[in-house]
């Protein structure tokens, strides 16, 4: 099979995870890396004997990449897609697509008038106890949805500072909770509006507690926060309520018996899932579709600018105490 040549772009807490996780695929690999910061490039380069660059531009010419990971910090997506797009490479950007809607929508309509194609790593459609939720819901075996609740839970990141700022990443509530946010629109669709708490740190939300509120009969609650104590260990949490089951997924329990089934009939159960690493997939699921030149359904962009949308009125329902409808 053909192999999509990727450059990576941004050699710190993401670039690095995704470069381990999509070592031998048989769909990509890795021509380069690209970082502002050369040092950066080079510490990660070494160790898996690419060639570093300071200058996208020159590594895009030098690596003749087919695509580009994009995992610098949110504030510069767009910049770096511009490259991309005036090149002719297609995209895989890690999540949220941008700070702003208006970012994501130039980000849109360039990626159209150049023809590349882009898709947004929301990871979570491809981590295997989500996916398993999905795909419950989906067949209707246990009826329909009657509740959801998620948790994402985190002391601040240790690797940078710029995720907690208002004009970096935003905080908790748009950095965070992108990934229950983007789970529960790819579950419910889209809610009518949100009613939203939060708490400021260092001028950004960074914990907040939200009511999604849908047209039909189901309530969704999500909390994300950022100001944990260290001493708490990452944790992601998900309570699905079905008609005839309850799923709960919680980071804490030992691979294997993360998600547990409890039916209203018979036995609890621990589904048998597959050991797949989700940054794996979704690097191995993007670089198959533009091989087969299959459209990404199972992340569409269009879904990612949602997502983000409903972060940004949790936001904005945080800062003015107020219910926000989403367009
Ligand atoms: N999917 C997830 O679970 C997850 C987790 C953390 C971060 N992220 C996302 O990944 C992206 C990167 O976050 P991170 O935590 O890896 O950031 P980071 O600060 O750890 O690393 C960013 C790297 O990009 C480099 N850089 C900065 N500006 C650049 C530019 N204009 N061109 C090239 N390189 C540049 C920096 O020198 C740094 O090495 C963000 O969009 C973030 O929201 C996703």
């Amino acid at each position: 099979m053909e192999r999509i040549k990727l450059l990576l772009a941004g050699a710190g807490f993401m670039g690095q995870k995704h470069l381990k996780a999509a070592q031998c695929l048989d769909s990509a690999f890795y021509v380069g890396i690209v970082d502002a910061n050369i040092k950066a490039a080079q510490k990660l380069g070494s160790k898996y004997s690419l060639n570093c660059f300071s200058d996208i531009e020159q590594a895009l010419e030098k690596t003749k990449a087919d695509a580009v990971d994009v995992c610098v910090p949110t504030p510069y997506h767009l910049s770096t897609i511009k490259h991309c797009a005036e090149y002719g490479a297609h995209v895989l950007c890690e999540k949220p697509v941008s700070r702003t809607i208006e970012d994501a929508l130039e980000i849109k309509r360039i990626a159209d008038k150049k023809n590349i194609r882009i898709m947004v790593a929301q990871v979570l459609r491809f981590w295997p106890e989500y996916v398993h939720a999905g795909e419950i819901a989906s067949s209707g075996k246990y009826g329909k949805i009657l509740s959801i609740e998620c948790k994402r839970l985190s002391s601040p990141p240790a690797w940078n500072s710029w995720i907690i700022q208002p004009q970096g990443g935003g905080g908790a509530v748009i950095d965070l909770q992108i990934h229950d946010m983007d789970f529960v629109l790819k579950l419910l669709g889209k809610p009518q509006s949100i009613q939203s708490v939060g708490r400021l740190y260092k001028g950004a939300v960074n914990a907040v507690h939200n009511k999604l509120i849908y047209a039909k009969e189901v309530s969704v609650l999500i909390e994300s926060s950022f100001l944990f104590p260290e001493s708490y260990p990452f944790r992601m949490f998900f309570k699905i309520e079905f008609e005839k089951a309850i799923l709960e997924m919680d980071f804490w329990r030992v691979k294997g018996e993360r998600l547990k089934v409890y039916p209203q009939k018979g036995s609890s159960y621990y589904p048998v899932l597959p050991g797949k690493d989700a940054y794996r997939e979704e690097i191995d699921y993007f670089s198959k579709r533009l091989i087969d030149g299959e459209k990404f359904n199972d992340s569409p962009f269009e879904e990612s600018i949602l997502a983000l949308k409903m972060c940004l009125a949790s936001e904005k329902s945080c800062l003015n105490n107020q219910i926000v409808m989403i367009d």
